[in-house]
């Protein structure tokens, strides 16, 4: 068993503890996303997962003290914060970078050659000395209709190619629009097989006879 797996935790210390308010700072803006989301809920806790994310885009990562805020503000523990960040994927437990490319490598983009797109782009972010930008393999991100696909920022684009890789790392580089019209929330986004609803519908079922008297 790894040391201290079977030590009991002092729930009289941090991170057992609810912060006092008055012994933490809290960026004004931060503290007003935390109170947006609490307000939207009957249950502070539900508020969590925006908190910590607000926290994150202030912070870069839920850090320790990121944590210690926003427990402050929620007034929830340091410890029942850290549970739920170390479960989710898109909140950052330890600092890899400001921006991020998450190739999605699951099942629907995997089947369409979603590790070598990822392979591409990780080779190439090594090429380019791509620098505080984290780039991984990363679980279905809800758009298997555009895979392969990526989300650079959240900005999610696709469907990939190998070929789009070096473009794509070098516009993450130079801070530019990555892939432009290429992108979900383009407006002249487009799936390569939609025609924007002008095709005709396939055929539906025959109408019935028309019973009106001849
Ligand atoms: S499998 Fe890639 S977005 Fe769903």
């Amino acid at each position: 068993m790894p040391l201290g797996w079977d030590q009991p935790a002092d729930l009289e210390k941090d991170p057992a503890l609810v912060p006092d308010p008055a012994e933490v700072d809290v960026p004004e803006a931060l503290r007003a996303s935390i109170q947006a989301a609490m307000g939207r809920y009957p249950e502070k806790r539900s508020a969590t997962l925006p908190a910590l994310a607000a926290a994150q885009r202030v912070h870069g990562w839920c850090s320790p003290e990121a944590m210690r805020q926003v427990a402050a503000v929620m007034q929830v523990t340091p410890a029942f914060l850290s549970s739920v960040a170390t479960f989710y994927d898109m909140l950052r437990t330890e600092p890899v970078g400001s921006r991020y490319v998450y190739v999605c490598t699951s099942v629907a983009c995997h089947l369409l050659n979603a590790k070598s797109v990822y392979d591409e782009i990780a080779r190439e972010a090594r090429e380019q000395g791509l620098e505080d930008c984290e780039v991984r393999e990363f679980e279905c991100l809800g758009a298997c209709d555009m895979a392969p696909m990526a989300s650079v920022d959240g900005r999610y684009v696709g469907p990939l190619d190998t070929s789009d890789a070096a473009e794509l790392v070098s516009a993450v580089k130079e801070r530019r629009d990555v892939l432009p019209g290429r992108g979900l929330q383009d407006s002249d986004f487009r799936l390569p097989w939609d025609d924007g609803g002008s095709a005709s519908q396939p055929p539906g079922p025959p109408s019935p006879p028309d019973p009106s008297p001849a």
